[in-house]
């Protein structure tokens, strides 16, 4: 079958010159704080949509499409990959206008008859074409310690143990891939790019939960500041899109009720 493919095509940017594809009217935008990397942000998508036409079977994925367009029409388009089976989250781009991972959308999947549009993630400075630089994203990861600290006042003699009950606690975040793809479909974070995310809220619950860690307070600590959990607005857009089907919003809410009952 032809498919008909509109990619968004975005220049090569370099560092604070690269523009981030916020809010979709101005007016949004107005009074909004800096990133946390401090570039310059676009209340509309930046660059120009080219169009390709191709062969493509149904059962093709959109990470094969790209690949064939790189390969048999234009070398110069850039996407980002790795693993191309829903395990690295590199792939995370805006198909169709919803946050997905190329690897696991079939041509299929998208309806007949229309043209797939492929469109860099929002919220996030873009490096060229469908590549966003990570850095924000990553550095909001790192701000709530995603690693386990454990009690290191006495040394351990035996491994540290924990039941099947303890560990279903958490079990569902720690399937996340780090794609991006819930934190860039959040309204709050078009608005707000110093907004912590959805990503960085499920990788703290994933060791304020784990019964070996004993960091939960510093990590509330990082989540209740102005930018943190209190200004999720509940959309829903984060468990929507999240391709490890983590159940975010829901996330959210047990750790914004370990914070209270924290603080009580
Ligand atoms: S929570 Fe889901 S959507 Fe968000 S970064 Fe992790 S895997 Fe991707
Ligand atoms: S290429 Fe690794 S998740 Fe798609």
């Amino acid at each position: 079958m032809e498919i008909t493919v509109k990619v968004r095509r975005v220049p090569e940017q370099e560092g604070a010159s690269r523009s981030v594809v916020g809010a979709e009217s101005s007016g949004e935008m107005a009074g909004a704080a800096q990133p946390r990397t401090g570039k310059a942000r676009t209340s509309t998508a930046p660059g120009y949509w080219q169009t390709y036409h191709m062969e493509a079977k149904p059962t093709d994925r959109i990470l094969d499409v790209l690949m064939a367009l790189k390969s048999e029409q234009d070398g110069t388009l850039t996407f980002r990959r790795s693993c191309g089976h829903g395990i690295c989250g590199s792939d995370a781009i805006r198909i169709n206008g919803k946050n997905r991972l190329a690897c696991k959308t079939l041509v299929k999947d998208l309806g007949p008859g229309r043209a797939i549009t492929l469109e860099p993630l929002k919220g996030l400075p873009v490096v060229k074409d469908l590549v966003v630089d990570m850095e924000p994203f990553l550095a909001a990861y790192r701000s709530v310690l995603p690693y386990l600290i454990a009690d290191t006042s006495t040394t351990p003699t035996t491994e540290r143990l924990q039941s099947p009950q303890e560990h279903a606690r958490f079990e569902k975040t720690t399937k996340c891939i780090l794609c991006a793809a819930c934190t860039t479909s959040c309204p709050v974070l078009w608005t707000n790019p110093d907004y912590t995310g959805p990503m960085a809220m499920v990788n703290a619950h994933r060791f304020v939960f784990d019964s070996r860690d004993v960091a939960a307070e510093e990590r509330f600590a990082a989540l209740s500041d102005g930018e943190g959990v209190w200004r999720c607005r509940t959309t829903f857009n984060c468990t929507e899109a999240c391709p490890r089907d983590i159940p975010i919003t829901e996330v959210i809410g047990e750790l914004k009720r370990a914070m209270i009952a924290q603080a009580l």
